[in-house]
Formats: C-alpha cells, sequence, structure tokens
C-alpha cells in the first residue's frame, strides 16, 4: 500500500467488479493509480451501479483478456498503450480458473 500511496501504479488483472481497485483507494492509494481489465466488459458497468460511485470513482477500467495480451496487444485495445506503465501486478482469484498448463 505505502508504494501506492507513493505514486506508483497497479494493473488488477481479472478485476471483476473492480473490488479491489476500490478497497485499494479507500486503504488511500490515490483511485487514478490504479487501473483495472476483465474479460467481461458488462462488469465494469455493472460495477458503478453496484458501489454507486460512477461519477466520484476514478480508476479506469478496460476490457482485455489475458492470453491475448502477450500475444496480439491490438486485440486488447487501449490497454495495449498502457503496455510497461505498470510498477505492480494484481491477479487474485483468477489463475485457478485454468489447468497448470495454461497457466504456464
Ligand atoms: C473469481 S473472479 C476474481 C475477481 C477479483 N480479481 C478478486 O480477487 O476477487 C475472476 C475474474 O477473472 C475474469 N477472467 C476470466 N478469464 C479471463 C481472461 N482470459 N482475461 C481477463 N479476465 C478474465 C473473470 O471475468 C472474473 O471477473
Amino acid at each position: 500500500m505505502k508504494e501506492l500511496q507513493d505514486g506508483e501504479t497497479m494493473i488488477d488483472s481479472g478485476c471483476c467488479l473492480g473490488q479491489n481497485l476500490r478497497r485499494a483507494a479507500y486503504d488511500a492509494a490515490p483511485a487514478k493509480n490504479v487501473v483495472g481489465s476483465d474479460l467481461k466488459p458488462v462488469l465494469m458497468d455493472m460495477c458503478y451501479e453496484m458501489f454507486k460511485d460512477g461519477g466520484t470513482f476514478q480508476s479506469k477500467s478496460y476490457h482485455c483478456d489475458i492470453f491475448k495480451l502477450s500475444t496480439d496487444t491490438k486485440a486488447s485495445g487501449a490497454l495495449s498503450e498502457l503496455e510497461g506503465h505498470f510498477d505492480i501486478v494484481l491477479c487474485s482469484e483468477v489463475l485457478h480458473l485454468w489447468s497448470q498448463d495454461v497457466q504456464i
């Protein structure tokens, strides 16, 4: 958390509803320094309704498939423009979705 407070940036890959992004912001990280990405864009619309912070939460979220990031950056849309900009990558409760072969 100190690193985020000091200005480092984090991407939450597979952020779902962005609960970890909001937790970081709640714990005093600047929301603009934390970014989310997820396979399902609908989650990024639902989260603002659920957390009732559409007009105030400054963290951005991107539609992105983890598996297409390294092989086809164009498929990741605007997120590819941020390549190399993050100090921390959070990937929580995501890797278990695939077999070990796929993870590697
Ligand atoms: C169990 S949730 C984890 C949410 C959150 N990271 C947490 O710690 O609570 C898994 C998330 O991974 C996303 N996901 C699954 N496959 C993905 C992929 N190929 N690329 C990006 N996100 C993916 C799902 O849409 C879902 O939102």
